[in-house]
């Protein structure tokens, strides 16, 4: 495995620009097998879940092509209904092939996904939306196995706010019989990305981004043709480490009013921001602020940059208080900030960061990916030389990081970790 060697302590400046959404990415490459014929879906970024998400469309018999950011998947034949115990342990996001897969082929298997290193995160709610559709639901072996001859329209209420559970039955309910209403559902804007998606190939839905989305279910739905959103968490991770830095950052090609949560948070703790179009450009101040912060589903302070945001606080001047309520077990970083010098307690879902005026570099291990990119947030600003191990889970949701560090001059090596 690889390991990130970053010398901290500069200022970083110039200009970056952001790489597709992974988490719009992979429910769209999804969608493509709602449709038979070939796909092509442009700006997806070159990462590990992509590749992933690639070999389990393969594995169910379609073919799959990446090429500088374009991927495109053939579904014409499809031939298994499949999703793997080895596919789904490396990434979660593959249940998402639940839906769809009932929607086109009348039944999917699926393994549970068991815990991650962020919480227990079930997939009941996916689960009891499909039985709501029609289908029949078992648990055998580790797998789940969903089968409907044509699943049906449903009136569908979540008691909490699901990202891929309000995807994954509107992918199903788009080519289901009659309409569906899914109530409480997640407003996130990958959520908005795949409605948008679907409409594009015909689909019929209304109200996605806005808690209740209605989808009349057609017969067909035509293959993409489709550019995913810009990534909203890369875009706020370029923002923390302007202002962890001190620096002076032009970032381009993302859309300023999909982290709105955070740039008020930002501004809290005093970075300039302009909004500039699609771009924002994003200064930091000498020292940073406390702000406190608690994550919620969208429009509210998101969970994915919460590790992040922690890692800035960790050197601003005075206490801030860190509410995580969307996993319960999101603050795998706190222990490695702490071995950087960071002075913070957790209880429960809730971490006290008192700012210290400098962290120091320290071997640390990178144990989920946000947590990965908040020690990157960090080594940028401590003192001396910081070795994040485990690098694999960067991989998976960073596009080309160190490259798009280096371009901003910070000093970052990639090295073999043996
Ligand atoms: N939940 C249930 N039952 C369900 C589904 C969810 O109890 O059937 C709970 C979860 O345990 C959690 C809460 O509902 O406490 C919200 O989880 P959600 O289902 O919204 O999360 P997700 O869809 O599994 C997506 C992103 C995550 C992001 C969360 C929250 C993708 C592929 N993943 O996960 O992204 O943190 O929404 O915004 O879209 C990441 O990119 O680093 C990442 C973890």
């Amino acid at each position: 495995m690889d390991k990130l060697v970053i010398k901290g302590g500069i200022k970083l400046k110039g200009e970056v620009e952001i790489s597709g959404a992974k988490n719009a990415a992979l429910p769209i490459m999804v969608a493509s097998i709602l449709a038979s014929g070939e796909s092509t879906i442009y700006r997806v970024p070159d990462l590990v879940d992509v590749m992933t998400m690639g070999r389990l469309l393969a594995n169910l018999g379609a073919g799959f092509h990446y090429e500088n950011g374009e991927a495109i998947i053939y579904t014409g034949e499809l031939n298994s209904h499949t999703a793997p115990y080895d596919l789904v342990k490396t990434m979660r996001a593959s249940v998402l092939v639940i839906g769809p897969l009932v929607a086109r082929m009348g039944m999917a298997k699926v393994s549970l996904p068991g815990g991650c290193a962020i919480g227990a995160r079930p997939i009941n709610l996916h689960l009891m939306g499909l039985k709501k559709m029609g289908a029949e639901i078992k648990l055998d072996k580790g797998y789940v196995t969903a089968r409907a001859k044509r699943l049906k329209g449903a009136r569908i209420y979540f008691d909490i706010q699901t990202v891929t559970g309000t995807e994954n039955l509107m992918m199903a309910a788009a080519i289901a019989k009659g309409t569906t209403v899914l109530e409480n559902s997640a407003r996130e804007p990958e959520v908005v990305d795949l409605a948008n998606a679907l409409n594009s190939m015909g689909g019929r839905v209304r109200g996605a981004g806005e808690g209740t989305i209605e989808i009349e279910g057609v017969d067909e739905l035509k293959p993409l043709s489709y550019t995913i959103i810009p990534d909203r968490v890369e875009t706020g991770t370029f923002m923390t480490i302007a202002g962890i830095t001190g620096g002076d950052i032009l970032i381009k090609g993302c859309i300023p009013e999909h982290n709105e949560a955070l740039i008020t948070k930002l501004r809290a703790a005093g970075l300039t921001i302009k909004k500039h179009g699609t771009r924002l450009r994003v200064t930091g101040p000498e020292r940073p602020l406390a702000s406190d912060i608690k994550t919620m589903p969208y429009p509210g302070f998101p969970t994915d940059m919460q590790a992040q945001f922690m890692a800035l606080m960790s050197v601003a001047e005075g206490t801030s208080i860190i509410r995580e309520t969307i996993f319960e077990n999101r603050f795998m970083h706190v222990a490695e900030l702490r071995r950087m010098g960071a002075d913070i307690e957790t209880e429960g879902g809730v971490a006290t960061v008192k700012g210290i005026s400098r962290l120091k570099g320290a071997d640390v291990m990178a144990t989920d990916l946000r947590a990965s990119a908040s020690l990157i947030v960090a080594a940028l600003a401590a003192e001396g030389k910081t070795n994040i191990h485990r690098l694999y889970h960067l991989d998976r949701g960073y596009e080309r990081i160190e490259r798009k560090l280096r371009g901003l001059g910070a000093a970052v090596e990639r090295q073999r970790d043996d």
